[in-house]
């Protein structure tokens, strides 16, 4: 079986990342066929667009995407996030964000937690406009039924098949009476289906809070779109920061896996950029497409590089990027197939 795989490296060192990515793809032992999309600034400066239509086709003609990062460019009338775009337009309604401890100083032990966020409204609809000679600035927060339903579903299922026992679901009820009140109803609405799982609720400022003074009471988080991406920047941070943060975008008729972080700039050509982000997205994207046995040994080689610290300057370590690549393949290579 050969797997379709997009790869859109973007821009900063998201092309770095994603090379290193592939080179690992490729030592599994699996049949994939790549195809490279163009997205971001990179993208813009080519095509006029940061998304191309023909970025869009790949992804959709695959299996699974793996993409980088893309940087902001400074003012330009007309520009747009593609990511937000991609996740809209491809309607990768939930976006997966593990965050587990790791064998590593830079994390704290006793955290196993997911961050189940909505990925396609809130106040990223991109409704917004400019009143009173520019001095008014609004933006509409959209919440819908249908949206919140699915991405608790979402939520619950992933519990139920990962053995996990409860949803903590995280709003802003209390003031957003609305917005988040419609969400809060639904999500709770769809714990009920669920009772072998504890439901529980929680105010997004004192989650904040929670997550730093004792993240182990959590396992899964569901929430809104700009809650979840506050909130899962910060569980990253609990377990080594963004060089380690991986993430997975899911709908119905595409998924795109991606690690957390931008495109670092300033890292951008130095050889530094941790690729472990990306390579435990790769490992969510191998889970996705079905090889799970694959997927278990490269996530074992992964773990047991940052255990022995060959790691890059981000984790303390003094490994290039690309010696961390080498140093994952040579671990794979000597990591049983798990039972
Ligand atoms: N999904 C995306 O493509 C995405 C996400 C966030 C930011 N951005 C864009 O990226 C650009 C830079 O944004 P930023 O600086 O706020 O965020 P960033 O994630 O690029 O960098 C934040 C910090 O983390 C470090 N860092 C990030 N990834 C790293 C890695 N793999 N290895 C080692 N260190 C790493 C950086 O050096 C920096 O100190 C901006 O243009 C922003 O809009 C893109």
């Amino acid at each position: 079986m050969t797997y379709r795989i997009c790869l859109l490296p973007g821009d900063g060192i998201g092309p770095e990342v994603i090379t290193q990515a592939e080179k690992v793809l490729k030592a599994l032992g699996l049949q994939f066929e790549f195809e490279v999309g163009d997205i971001g600034f990179g993208a813009y400066k080519k095509h006029g667009t940061p998304l191309p239509e023909s970025t869009m086709e790949s992804i959709l003609k695959s299996d699974a995407t793996l993409f980088g990062a893309v940087t902001t460019p400074p003012d330009i009338p007309g520009y747009f996030s593609p990511v937000v775009r991609m996740r809209q337009a491809l309607d990768l309604y939930a976006n997966i964000r593990p965050c587990r401890s790791f064998d590593h100083p830079a994390s704290r032990p006793g955290i196993d937690l997911v961050v189940v966020r909505e990925n396609t409204e809130d106040l990223y609809s991109g409704v917004e406009r400019i009143e009173d000679d520019g001095n008014r600035a609004i933006g509409e927060m959209i919440i819908t039924r249908r949206a919140s339903e699915r991405v608790s579903r979402k939520a619950f299922e992933l519990a139920r098949a990962e053995g996990r026992h409860k949803v903590t679901i995280v709003h802003k009820a209390n003031v957003l009476r609305q917005t988040c009140g419609l969400f809060r109803r639904v999500a709770l609405e769809v714990a009920s289906d669920y009772p072998g799982i504890t439901a529980d609720e929680m105010l997004v400022d004192t989650c904040a809070m929670e997550l730093v003074r004792a993240p182990g009471q959590f396992d899964v988080i569901v929430t809104t779109n700009l809650f979840g991406d506050i909130l899962s920047d910060e569980a990253s941070m609990l377990v080594g920061g963004l060089g380690v943060a991986y993430s997975g975008n899911i709908g119905v008729k595409a998924a795109v896996f991606e690690p957390v972080h931008g495109s670092a700039p300033t890292l951008a050509g130095k050889h530094t950029a941790n690729p472990i982000a990306t390579f435990l997205s790769a490992v969510m994207l191998l889970q996705y497409i079905g090889e799970a046995a694959v997927a278990g040994r490269l996530r074992q080689a992964v773990l047991d590089c940052i255990a022995q610290q060959a790691v890059t300057p981000d984790l303390g370590g003094t490994l290039t990027t690309e010696q961390v690549t080498d140093r994952v393949l040579s671990a794979f290579e000597i990591v049983p197939e798990r039972k």
